[in-house]
């Protein structure tokens, strides 16, 4: 059986924690007979500054009917002020290939890592799903008087029953499976009154088909507090896009780093997008320095889309490993590079194979 992986480097650091990635995926695919097939795109700022290209529609296409999966880096370049690319790209493979899950594990590997005193890997382990194709993203609103003093500026918050309660039941349904004791549902509904009342009267009735599981709710400024506070407290935890994506930088940080943040952008049984949660990191990007473990935890995901959750268990055993044994990246006290990790990380998956 063939898979059919798309490959999106994209700006910055995603150039360089990709190649990581798809050492680790080579690797397994030689020793396993995975049957992937990786075909490469040059798509991002660089492409866009040099022809005008973003995303070509019929590419939007061939995604959609003739790939499994696309592992993507990052998209953000300064030169391209507007990020047409990365909405064209990233937001587009979203909206288009209705990527409605945005899986976000917030799994602490290793405690010396951790900012907050006194946890431990079994106190942070929490799986945020993040709704991935409405929210503030959706990119309706418009600009009136535009660079005047009497500019209106307006950005519209979409939220359909289905899109809500589609990613409310997708986190039930993943706490089900899973054996998670409780889903936190998170909005701003004492204060969005129209858009995240739907979130509450939704999450209510999907709430009550999963008696057997503790269902929570807390508004996002307190979810925030009590991640850094108890993030014992948290299983599985359900927002929405912009809150979603707020709350998992700060979820990066307590497992340990966003050089450490891996995520889906999924359709079950359909084509789905495995990134890092970090951007292309413009600051440290073309010195080989950067971390790609969050790129490499990234590829375990999107095999255990294709069917081998054993091998991502493999991967984040030797990220682990690497960061038990101190063999990492600058940012967290380590003094390897980019390929010295990747290294480390093949060297452990050696030593796990049957
Ligand atoms: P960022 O995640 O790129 O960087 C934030 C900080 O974290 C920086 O100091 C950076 O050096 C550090 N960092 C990030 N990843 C790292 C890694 N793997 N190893 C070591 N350090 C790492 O966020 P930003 O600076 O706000 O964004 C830069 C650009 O990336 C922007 O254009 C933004 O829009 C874009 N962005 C893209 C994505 C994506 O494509 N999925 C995600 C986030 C940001
Ligand atoms: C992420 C990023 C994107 C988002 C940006 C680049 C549009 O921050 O994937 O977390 O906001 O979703
Ligand atoms: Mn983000």
């Amino acid at each position: 059986m063939t898979h059919h992986i798309a490959v999106i480097p994209g700006d910055g650091i995603g150039m360089e924690v990709i190649p990581a990635g798809l050492r680790v995926l080579n690797h397994l695919n030689a020793a396993h007979g995975l049957g992937l097939e990786f075909e490469h795109f040059d798509l991002g700022a660089e492409r866009y500054l040099r022809d005008g290209t973003t995303m070509p529609p019929e590419l939007m296409v061939r995604f959609r009917e003739s790939f499994d999966a696309i592992y993507l880096g990052a998209l953000g370049d300064s030169r391209v002020p507007s990020n047409v690319h990365a909405k064209d790209i990233l937001l587009g493979c979203r909206f288009e290939l209705d990527l409605f899950t945005n899986l976000r594990p917030i799994q602490m590997l290793n405690a010396k890592y951790c900012p907050l005193k006194d946890k431990t890997p079994e106190d942070i382990d929490i799986m945020v799903f993040r709704e991935n194709t409405e929210g503030l993203y959706v990119s309706i609103g418009g600009q009136f008087k535009k660079g005047t003093a009497d500019e209106i500026s307006t950005q519209t918050e979409i939220n359909t029953r289905k899109g809500v309660e589609r990613i409310i039941r997708a986190a039930y349904e993943y706490a089900d499976k899973n054996g998670r004791k409780s889903v936190c549902m998170s909005d701003k509904s004492n204060a969005m009154r129209q858009g995240h009342d739907l979130w509450q009267r939704c999450w209510k009735e999907v709430a009550a088909e999963y008696p057997h599981i503790q269902s929570f709710h807390l508004y996002v400024d307190v979810l925030c507090m009590e991640l850094v506070r108890c993030p014992e407290r948290f299983d599985v935890i359900v927002t929405n896009n912009l809150f979603g994506d707020i709350v998992t930088d700060l979820g990066a940080q307590i497992q340990g780093g966003i050089g450490l943040a891996a995520s889906g952008n999924i359709h079950p049984g359909k084509v789905s997008l495995f990134e890092p949660v970090h951007g292309s990191a413009p600051d440290i990007a073309g010195k080989g320095i950067a971390n790609p473990l969050a790129a490499i935890l990234s590829s375990g995901m999107l095999l255990a889309h294709l069917g081998h959750p054993d091998l991502e268990a493999r991967i984040r055993a030797a990220v682990r490993h690497c960061l038990d044994t101190s063999q990492v990246t600058g940012e967290l006290g380590g003094n390897l590079n980019t390929e010295a990790v990747t290294n480390a990380v093949l060297a452990h998956l050696d030593t796990t194979a049957q």
